[in-house]
């Protein structure tokens, strides 16, 4: 099992709904993203969620009527997909997510890699061959739509410890290490334990993505990307085929 995996699976997964602040304030955060992409039923009529998580755009999409595919590694979080998306039309897939085509039941008009899930492959060369992948499955004007952070300037001293969130029962602290083409990102997790605090720590890589590269990469495939600004300082690339 990757390190990323394992740590979605036993560190970050149980806790991750809580860290987004709650389902339904994410899901209200998503929709808005979704609203702002402009995605909506009858002319989006299949899309793709890769990495989908809990289903923080899945869930909005599949609202609109727009049958998805949420393809995520992590069980735990499409367990928590399942609950919040009882009646709606989503196949919640457990797998990798670079293996998308093999599940797809007809040609997607829209594939999502929303939410800092891009950085999470292992290599560029990966992050190419999902491109490649996606330029092959949608057609002329279908849209391949990312959102990632930008790791390429490197924080210093106090700056790479960033609080995610705190309240009462926890304390969620991230601490970034940079290396040439990653950045380890170390999840501090405090959790009350009677009169004290119980700590778990848990690490994984991150590629530091150049938006530019990105855009680069798109257009080499054929795409028209436009580079925008996602939520929390995120960037959000939407790129058209064709
Ligand atoms: C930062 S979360 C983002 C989740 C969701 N897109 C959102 O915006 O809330 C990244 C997600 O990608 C999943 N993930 C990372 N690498 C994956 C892979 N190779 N295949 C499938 N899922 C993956 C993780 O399990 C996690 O749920």
């Amino acid at each position: 099992m990757s390190a990323t995996r394992t740590h979605y699976d036993e560190h970050l997964g149980p806790v991750y709904v809580w860290m987004a602040g709650g389902i339904e304030a994410a899901l209200a955060r998503g929709e808005g993203e979704i609203r702002d992409l402009g995605l909506e039923a009858p002319a989006t009529d299949y899309a793709v969620d890769l990495g989908a998580g809990f289903g923080m755009h899945a869930i909005p999409l599949a609202r609109r009527g727009i049958p998805v595919l949420a393809i995520d590694a992590c069980v735990p979080l499409l367990d928590e997909l399942k609950r919040a998306s009882e009646g709606l039309p989503i196949k919640a897939l457990a797998g990798d997510l670079l293996d998308f085509r093999r599940h797809l039941e007809k040609t997607p008009r829209a594939i999502l890699c929303m939410g800092d899930t891009l950085t999470h492959l292992p290599s560029r060369a990966e992050v190419e061959r999902l491109f490649s992948e996606a330029a092959e499955a949608l057609p002329e004007g279908g849209q391949l739509i990312l959102s990632f952070r930008d790791y390429t300037r490197a924080l210093s001293g106090a700056e790479r410890f960033i609080p995610v969130r705190s309240d009462g029962e926890r304390i969620l602290t991230c601490f970034l290490e940079y290396g040439g083409e990653r950045v380890t990102v170390h999840d501090l997790l405090h959790e009350r334990d009677g009169a004290g605090w119980k700590q778990r720590v848990s690490a994984y890589e991150k590629l530091r993505l150049d938006p530019a590269w990105v855009v680069e990469a798109l257009a080499a495939r054929g795409f028209s990307p436009q580079r925008g600004a996602g939520l929390s300082g995120m960037v959000r690339i939407a790129a058209r085929r064709g």
